[in-house]
């Protein structure tokens, strides 16, 4: 035991220790001892990290280059309605050596976090999102507040691919049926689970969902509410206020101020497949009361890359009527998990 103490000792006086840090604002980092096998490589790749923070963009939005004294930002990844999300170094990791120390960091953004709900609407999104673990979700680490800025933040694990929205922009006339089904399946399986543990996402859309190098990723639970009777102490945030629906992708009945519910997840998800199965959206991204109101629901064509038994059920989907509408994710997920007789897989293809 003293022995052990002897030299954590060591490791806590080296001065290697501190002078490797790569922010001064992680100064007390070197209270962490540093592991003996990492010192060599962690030393080089701490310079390697520093070049390429001097290379980093000042972050914007009033946040400091280091929150919490931990994490050192590099640039934005982007940002949506409500929150700027940037990459980041967990210093902390890196000081252990961590060959990949980096990680997503989301904010409110600037016009948000002025407002009282601000950072109670993040932890909801971090509380909601947690709770869920699946490959097709993305994974959180941490909500944390930077005393100094004032500012609460998540962590979250650094995806790596393209969001939807960016894929439909290099594949404007959709995808093809294999590639499809390879994105939708995933998909359909994150929200049923997600529904499974008492989450409604209330904001599915291209921009929330990544292909990621291992796999589809649905993200941005940051409008997203527990079903009745779930996570009961969470207060109840009047997301009305932020009037932060999506109008081309939230059904008719959430526009006109009614609860988000399965179905309109379902609505939602219904329209990011029929885009992907077509490269368009169902309603010319029409608010779905505008779209209700021209009757464009007579007028949906089923999407020439949407193999073709998918097509009935999708529609129902797409029910402006919530009552007229699929009632849970595992009718889509029936549909596409494909056919399974030879007379099924023949007409499939048929
Ligand atoms: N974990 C992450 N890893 C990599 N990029 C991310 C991550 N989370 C979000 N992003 C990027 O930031 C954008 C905005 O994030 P999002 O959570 O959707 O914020 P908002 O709530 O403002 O819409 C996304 O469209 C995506 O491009
Ligand atoms: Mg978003």
């Amino acid at each position: 035991m003293s022995d052990l103490n002897a030299g954590r000792d060591d490791l806590l006086m080296s001065e290697e220790a501190s002078s490797d840090l790569s922010c001064s604002a992680f100064a007390n980092a070197n209270q962490a001892p540093r592991p003996v096998a990492s010192k060599g490589k962690g030393r080089k790749r701490s310079r390697k990290h520093s070049r390429s923070k001097d290379k980093s963009v000042a972050p914007v939005g009033g946040l400091p280059e280091v929150l919490a004294g931990r994490y050192c930002l590099e640039r934005l990844l982007g940002a949506g309605g409500m929150g700027a999300v940037y990459r980041a170094r967990d210093l902390l990791h890196e000081q252990f050596g961590d060959p990949d120390p980096y990680i997503a960091l989301k904010v409110m953004s600037e016009a948000f976090s002025e407002s009282p709900d601000a950072s109670a609407l993040l932890y909801s999104e971090f509380t909601l999102t947690r709770r869920l673990r699946h490959p097709n979700i993305v994974r959180l680490h941490s909500f944390e507040v930077d005393t100094q800025c004032q500012r609460a933040f998540i962590t979250m694990e650094l995806m790596r691919g393209l969001v939807l929205d960016k894929l439909l922009c290099e594949r404007p006339a959709g995808l093809p049926c294999d590639e499809l089904c390879e994105v939708v399946r995933p998909l359909l399986d994150a929200l049923a689970y997600s529904h499974a543990q008492g989450v409604l996402h209330g904001d599915l859309k291209p921009s929330n969902v990544m292909l990621c190098e291992d796999g589809v990723r649905l993200f941005d639970f940051g409008l997203s509410q527990a079903e009745e009777g779930i996570l009961t102490g969470l207060p109840q945030l009047s997301r009305s206020r932020f009037n932060a629906w999506t109008p081309s992708y939230a059904a008719p009945e959430l526009l006109e101020g009614g609860a988000l519910s399965v179905g309109s997840d379902l609505y939602a998800l219904a329209c990011v497949i029929y885009e992907l199965a077509c490269g368009k959206h169902p309603f010319r991204r029409l608010p779905s009361t505008q779209a209700r109101k021209e009757r464009l629901e007579h007028q949906l064509q089923a999407p020439r890359n949407l193999p073709k038994h998918c097509w009935p059920v999708l529609q129902r989907a797409l029910a402006f009527d919530p009552a007229a509408r699929l009632t849970t994710v595992s009718q889509l997920q029936d549909a596409f998990r494909g056919p399974t007789s030879w007379l099924q897989r023949w007409l499939y293809h048929h």
